[in-house]
């Protein structure tokens, strides 16, 4: 009999986020050194050496609405601001880090009040179901779930784990009828399976994980006089897992960097992996991030081709614990075996949900990251900007340009050629300016700077790149992307997230989530975008871009946590009048052009469940900050999504603490009884029938 694998477990310091979190989905980032040693702050030394051949376009203001997102909660949205106090039995009303907050439009609800329900609490006057779950039926065949009788085969047709990422696209000429799009970011064995020995799943159990990961595509119908959703098994509908077959375009593929013996010419990638957040295009695809994916791969050793160890290094490979093993089952995940699978990971990811048969792409224009997610902003003439941020401590911000514009209107030449828009143009990262604060002090007239946009990599109509960074041709680029933002001297910022342009006014809002490392011992220290030490809490970055130029001004519009801390700040509004925020994750917007976030480890920072908060962005009630909902013990909240009809949320990873298992759950969250907790998405909606204006 194997005996159980003994290791060292490194100090523990991330406040109450579950260590078992941290291992399977995130490599435990929070405990190692960071992935960017680079010394890459003079910036004025470096500029000189990038060549500067791609040129300033012209710049759009007015946006191209982008699935047309508008505002439930804004159902009175002529209901004034008067300061009326939530007083739901959601305990609103003066409960710690509620505040008095007041009605605007869009918000017009009761504050939910922070708690650590295995529940997710909505304000009073609405209902809520869960829309679909881990393990329900998606494609044809596919049995009901049976947490004692897991198979491959079943899961490969059944909803995937710990979703992250959801849109919702109607579907043309169907009213009612609607696609959902998510993604199922990580598998937790410890979760999911009944006699999980940690360090030594079975090959059962591992691949049941693979296909538990990857993208799902779901019919769902609508009911008249509510928001509720049921899915339907429809012909569209799709499951996406760590095995479906890729193209991998671009100047990735086809390298010394990608070419594998399964695939000798570097084109043809299984899976998609890790994926978190995402967007819907306005032509009507998915796109989503593949990000802590280097957790994935064991065995890391002296890397065999010139130029990997460099590249390794700066991406964490070989420095993550492989908690998942399955490089024990399937080569392609032992790096001794196959040292360039991992190098076909990290890629914005782009799926056809309309066409079940369609082969999804892997796009290495926008280059090679830990990317959380991509959204995209159409200018007034078609040009297209796609924005990505890659999600670790003291990574970029990137946006690509690209070289094609939209073709407007419906049809399979339209998706064909739009399905090439991310294939050329320039990927840019972002260095910011600004004078940096005294920290806990906020700046008269709040935190704001300049920024410019540094070019990397230009990919052209024939395929070929360019690369703008000395020394590094343009698969390198393409390939090890966080180098070249390195060379370029990007602004190190605190774990960039979820990226969007606002459809109604094209400013882009960015969550920075937190960084606790940030102005440690031999770390970078804080600056005027990143302007506290240890944040725990993170900010939110508001900005005003020249969408196919080079420069842009950006606000911080909140510097979240305790609003009676003097080191917060939320956008200038009354902080004794806010819901408490921390580690906002994922972002979406109302009809009303308020900001909505999600949030990713409130309870490190308050002991509290994480939630859904909707900001206002203009006028004088700019800053306030109110909780819609709260979301089960254990769990994050994400893949937000707002409109007239209902407010969605996924459930991720609900009752994953340290000594939760199959067999001892921390949450029974949502069938009840002695249930597994089981991730999900939910749709919550008014019960007065009413729908936004
Ligand atoms: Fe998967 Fe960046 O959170
Ligand atoms: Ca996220
Ligand atoms: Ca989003």
């Amino acid at each position: 009999m194997a005996l159980p694998v003994l290791r060292l477990l490194p100090v523990y310091d991330a406040g109450r986020r579950s260590h078992t979190t941290c291992k399977y989905k995130c490599g435990e980032q929070c405990f190692r050194p960071e992935d960017n040693t680079s010394d890459n702050e003079y910036f004025g030394d470096i500029v000189a050496s990038i060549s500067r051949r791609t040129a300033l376009r012209g710049a759009g203001v007015a946006v191209l609405g982008i699935g047309a997102a508008s505002a439930l909660a804004a159902c009175d949205s002529g209901a004034g601001t008067d300061g009326s106090v939530g007083a739901s039995s959601t305990g609103a009303s003066g409960a710690p880090g509620t505040g008095n907050v007041p009605n605007a439009p869009g918000l017009v609800f009761d504050a939910v009040a922070p708690n650590t329900k295995d529940a997710v609490t909505i304000p009073d006057g609405y209902e809520q179901a869960v829309v679909i779950r881990w393990g329900d039926p998606v494609e044809p065949g596919a049995p009901k779930f049976n947490a004692h009788n897991q198979t491959p085969e079943a899961q490969a047709k059944q909803f995937g784990f710990n979703n992250d990422f959801a849109g919702l696209i109607p579907v043309d000429g169907r009213p009612g009828s609607y696609l959902l799009v998510c993604n199922q970011e990580y598998t937790t064995g410890t979760q999911m399976f009944y006699g999980y020995r940690e360090g030594a799943p079975t090959e059962n159990q591992v691949r049941v994980e693979m296909a538990a990961h990857g993208l799902t595509v779901v019919e769902l119908k609508g009911e008249t006089g509510s928001g509720r959703l049921t899915p339907v098994i429809g012909d569209t509908n799709r499951r996406v897992t760590a095995s479906t077959p890729f193209e991998l375009r671009g100047p990735a593929a086809g390298t010394v960097f990608t070419r594998t013996k399964a695939d000798p010419a570097g084109n043809r990638v299984l899976g998609t992996i890790a994926n978190c957040s995402g967007g819907i295009t306005p032509w009507g695809t998915m796109l989503s991030g593949e990000e802590n994916y280097t957790n994935y791969f064991s065995g890391a050793q002296n890397p065999p081709v010139e130029g990997l160890k460099e590249g390794w290094k700066r991406y964490g490979v070989g420095k993550d614990e492989d908690y998942h093993k399955w490089g024990l089952f399937e080569d392609r995940f032992d790096l001794a075996k196959e040292p360039n699978e991992v190098n076909r990971f990290g890629y914005i990811v782009e799926l056809n949900p309309h066409d079940p048969h369609s082969i999804p792409v892997k796009h290495s224009a926008l280059g090679r990251l830990k990317h959380e997610g991509s959204n995209i902003y159409v200018t007034p003439a078609g040009d297209v900007v796609a924005y990505t941020g890659d999600d670790s401590k003291f990574e970029y911000i990137y946006k690509f340009v690209s070289s094609r514009r939209i073709q407007r209107g419906p049809g399979a030449a339209a998706m064909t050629s739009n399905m090439r828009i991310l294939d050329e143009g320039t990927l840019y990262v972002a260095k910011l300016s600004g004078a940096a604060p005294n920290e806990g002090e906020v700046p008269t007239g709040g935190y704001r700077g300049k920024g410019r946009w540094i070019p990397l990599l230009t990919v052209r109509e024939d395929g070929s790149a360019q690369s703008h960074v000395d020394g590094m041709p343009a698969e390198n680029v393409a390939v090890f992307t966080r180098v070249a933002a390195d060379k370029a001297g990007a602004t190190k910022m605190d774990r960039p997230e979820d990226i969007e342009p606002n459809p109604k006014t094209g400013k882009v809002y960015c969550a920075l989530t937190n960084n606790s490392d940030r102005g440690a011992d031999g770390k970078a220290g804080i600056d005027a975008a990143n302007p506290r030490t240890k944040n725990k809490s993170g900010q939110i970055i508001e900005i005003t871009d020249d969408h196919t130029g080079t420069e842009f001004s950006w606000d911080l519009l909140l510097v979240c946590g305790d609003p009676a801390a003097a080191d917060t700040y939320y956008g200038g509004f009354d902080k004794s009048r806010v819901s408490r925020i921390s580690c906002p994750d994922n972002v979406a917007f109302d009809s009303h052009g308020n900001l909505w976030i999600s949030t990713d480890g409130t309870a490190d920072v308050f002991d509290t469940n994480d939630g859904l908060f909707g900001v206002v962005l203009d006028g004088a009630e700019r800053g306030l900050t109110k909780q819609f909902l709260t979301v089960p013990f254990g769990a994050e909240t994400c893949g937000p999504i707002v409109t007239d009809e209902r407010i969605m949320v996924c459930v991720q990873h609900p009752g994953e603490t340290d000594d939760a298992t199959a067999e001892k759950p921390a949450s029974h969250w949502p069938d009840g009884g002695d249930s597994l907790p089981r991730p999900a998405v939910v749709a919550v909606w008014r019960t007065d029938g009413r729908i936004g204006t």
